[in-house]
């Protein structure tokens, strides 16, 4: 399974990064908009500066909704590294983008994926990611997790070469039990993946192994 930062944050992005489990970045408006990034040059060069510091595909959305507006700033996205993939929402006209950026070989990633139908769209469409946002469906008490499932069954029936981005991620359970059903990839902001690190028995166990160290020196 593939590890996604979903931060447009650098310092968050260069320390997962260094430690060394990192795939790729996501991003979207509201993450680029809280690191205050506002008006086209600036956008290009976070993304630029993200696409220098992590390895791995960065998903940049674009900020249109029709199809000759989103196909104009996905081409500019494209542009500024190999690595981006450009991100499109799912909607009529965004199923027109990806199969546009599908036949040019420009990677996609369709967004708002809320349902398996729109996933089997976005796949057909040709997009490389879906990301189904498991988090704000369990935040109005739809079971996020079975969306995953049922992705991950249609897929696997036709052999769509389309990954699961598991998206919206807010918990080290979330990670875990999208790993479990056999999401290609999570994208998690970097608290929820540090969080894998923890366990008390861990850290007993060191604290042990620590003091019996200092009696053999
Ligand atoms: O990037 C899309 C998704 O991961 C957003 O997550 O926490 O805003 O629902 P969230």
């Amino acid at each position: 399974m593939k590890f996604f930062i979903d931060t447009a944050n650098l310092d968050q992005i260069r320390e997962a990064q260094d430690l060394g489990i990192l795939d790729g970045v996501t991003t979207n408006p509201s993450l680029m908009a809280k690191e205050g990034i506002s008006g086209k040059e600036a956008i290009l060069n976070h993304y630029k500066t993200i696409c220098e510091i992590a390895d791995g595909d960065i998903s940049a959305e674009v900020l249109s909704t029709t199809y000759e507006e989103m196909i104009k700033e996905g081409d500019e996205l494209a542009a500024i590294h190999p690595n981006i993939v450009v991100k499109i929402p799912m909607i009529k006209d965004g199923i027109k983008a990806l199969k546009y950026f599908s036949n040019k070989g420009i990677k996609t990633n369709c967004t708002l994926i809320f349902s398996a139908g729109q996933a089997l769209l976005a796949a057909k469409a040709g997009a490389n990611y879906v990301s189904p946002f498991l988090g704000r469906l369990d935040d109005i008490s739809v079971d996020g997790m079975n969306l995953i499932e049922e992705i991950r069954i249609i897929f696997d029936n036709y052999m769509f070469e389309t990954e699961i981005l598991a998206a919206s991620i807010r918990s080290p359970m979330h990670i875990i039990n999208c790993a479990k059903i056999g999401a290609d990839v999570i994208t998690s902001p970097l608290d929820s993946i540090l969080n894998l690190l923890n366990h008390p028995l861990t850290d007993k166990g060191l604290a042990q192994f620590v003091a019996d160290a200092k009696k053999m020196s």
